[in-house]
């Protein structure tokens, strides 16, 4: 979009973020360019509009959402932010099912756009969440429309179409590494399989949190999760464990030196990226940040002593 224009509706701004140059590695692995999807510009506040508005336009075009109808799903938080925004601007109502523990600041916001919770047990984590709404949607099938965000190839394709196709524009094809979280896989699989296909050398590496007792909220142990249908493992050359500790470190570390205010799994693909750095010693890294820090403030991620 050019300045200057008048935009037909906020989800025209979905997408189409900005590539970012980071460079707190660079003094140690100068021949290792790292460039990453700044997805807070999203007007949702994370890389989950894409995911959002792809679901509920195909569900429209599908005949499987229609204007009675309430879009139902379970989320950790910015999927669920992500609705809540869609079906505002579309006029549709929005019921979300969360874990009792997700962060102050995503409830209220989620509220702030109109939307239903119900809370499910947190420590059932993001599993129980979906095994609620499956309950509800059960009960009353003809209410909901449910994009069930672990399933839906288009969460996928948001990103085959949309993310991958701009990291190849914006690196003018020069990426020859992939790297990004796990949560309900969308933005992995979508991109990795899309820059595969277009230049199969571009190696992967898929980032989960190293067990299942993490605070990266967002992503996903896959070993102890409920594996989501979209996850094909066939897209990622490597999964990488990460422990949440060093997440945090450097989420708060791109914060000081660069500027950057990133969410934890921000710091999730930090800690892949400077391990793939230690091997590479040279290339064009691309990673994601899906979201801003400032949706985590009250959770502590920033109020530790300085590092
Ligand atoms: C903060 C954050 N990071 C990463 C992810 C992972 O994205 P995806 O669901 O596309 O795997 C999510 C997904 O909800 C998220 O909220």
């Amino acid at each position: 979009m050019t300045q200057g224009t008048v935009t037909a509706g906020i989800t025209r701004l979905i997408g189409n973020t900005p590539l970012l140059r980071v460079r707190m590695f660079e003094r140690d692995f100068p021949h290792v360019e790292v460039y990453a999807k700044a997805e807070w510009f999203n007007p949702g506040g994370s890389v989950k509009d894409r995911a959002a508005l792809s679901m509920i336009e195909d569900g429209e075009r599908r005949g499987a959402l229609t204007p009675e109808k309430t879009i139902i799903d379970s989320t950790s938080g910015n999927t669920g932010i992500a609705y809540a925004l869609v079906g505002a601007a579309k006029g549709y109502g929005v019921k979300l099912v969360m874990p009792g523990n997700v962060s102050a600041e995503r409830k209220a916001l989620v509220i702030a756009y109109g939307a239903e919770i119900v809370y499910s047990d947190p420590l059932e984590g993001s599993d129980g969440a979906v095994l609620m709404v499956r309950q509800l949607v059960a009960a009353e099938p003809d209410r909901y429309f449910y994009p069930d965000q672990y399933s839906n190839p288009a969460n996928v394709r948001a990103h085959y179409e949309g993310t991958a196709v701009e990291i190849l524009e914006q690196t003018t094809r020069r990426v020859t590494h992939f790297v990004a979280g796990l949560g309900t896989t969308g933005t992995f699989v979508g991109t990795a399989g899309r820059l595969k296909h277009e230049n199969a050398s571009i190696h992967t590496i898929a980032v989960q949190p190293e067990d299942s007792f993490h605070g990266l909220e967002g992503l996903k142990h896959l070993p102890t999760a409920i594996v989501p249908k979209i996850w094909d493992p066939g897209v990622a050359d490597e999964v990488w464990g990460c422990p949440t500790e060093p997440a945090y470190d450097l989420a708060r570390a791109v914060a000081r030196t660069e500027g950057l205010l990133v969410g934890h799994s921000s710091g999730a693909a930090l800690w892949a990226v400077r391990r793939l750095a230690e091997t590479i010693r040279e290339g064009v890294v691309v990673t994601v940040f899906p979201d801003s820090g400032d949706r985590y403030i009250s959770t502590g991620l920033y109020g530790a002593k300085s590092k």
